[in-house]
């Protein structure tokens, strides 16, 4: 097995492992929790695979807004056609921060991709953490952020997934109901690191404050932790698998292929409570 670095702050390519086989599960899991965001390539993956590489990281998530393919619920495929314009996952966010008990990871499997465009970026939140001030730091760790899935900056999720209609969306309207408060600065249960908790498509306000109160320090850490020294972006091809560590990271899906069909499949797993 080899491993790349993908940028300064997080990612890595890692080569020579198939990831139907068990062989190299110790070396992954050391690799996912150094650099947070790993990219196999040519994995040719069923979604019975996916299931299998999905539960050595942890026990599968339930979406609560699209429908899984029939024999595998906790699989959904993520799909913009040539005609449509709008993308899911479109703006910065950590995966359904606005569950009491948010999946530890995320795994997306490419199936088709555009010729080009339709790349994710990801950022490393635990490295946005470590760049703060001393003050700053101490000032987010008492901080708790109010979650929600509304999608409030975004227009709201009826509204916005209303335009993917591909995806087999449902209970849009029901997204007020998901709101969840975790800490601004989390730590990872593993190494023990802090990271920032908080992104403009789930972070309403912070525990205690008015949205108004919070908005200009929300602002502040939502810009601040997608400086591009924090970033690393991971090109798709068909057969690529990226797993992600939602603990320490946030991910945006480029919407720059209009015209062009992308289709992934995507599983989250390990509940975990953010602490
Ligand atoms: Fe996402």
């Amino acid at each position: 097995m080899k491993v790349v670095p993908l940028a300064g702050a997080l990612g890595a390519e890692i080569h020579g492992v198939d990831l139907k086989q068990d062989a190299a599960w110790n070396e992954i899991h050391q690799a996912f929790l150094k650099y947070a965001v790993l990219v196999f390539r040519d994995q040719k993956i069923e979604p019975a695979d996916l299931m299998k590489i999905g539960a050595r990281f942890g026990e599968p998530c339930h979406y609560p807004f699209v429908t899984g393919m029939d024999k595998f619920p906790f699989i959904f495929e993520v799909i913009k056609e040539p005609d449509e314009k709008r993308n899911f996952g479109g703006a910065w966010h950590s995966d359904t921060a606005y569950l009491k008990q948010p999946p530890l990871a995320t795994l997306l499997h490419a199936v088709q991709t555009p010729e080009h465009g339709g790349d994710t970026l990801f950022t490393s939140t635990a490295a946005a953490y470590d760049a703060l001030s001393d003050g700053l730091r101490k000032v987010v760790d008492g901080l708790t952020g109010v979650n929600s899935a509304e999608l409030k900056h975004g227009g709201g999720r009826s509204n916005l997934h209303k335009g993917i209609g591909s995806m087999k969306v449902h209970d849009t309207d029901s997204a007020a109901d998901y709101v969840a408060e975790h800490p601004i600065a989390r730590t990872h249960p593993d190494s023990g690191r802090k990271a920032l908790y908080a992104s403009r498509s789930h972070t309403t306000h912070f525990k205690g404050m008015t949205e108004e109160e919070s908005a200009p320090l929300l602002n502040f850490l939502v810009q601040h932790q997608v400086k591009p020294e924090f970033t690393c972006r991971v090109r798709w091809a068909p057969g690529t698998l990226t797993v992600w560590d939602n603990r320490c990271t946030q991910h945006n899906a480029v919407n720059d292929y209009h015209g062009q069909r992308r289709h992934m499949r995507r599983i989250t797993v390990g509940a975990q409570t953010p602490r």
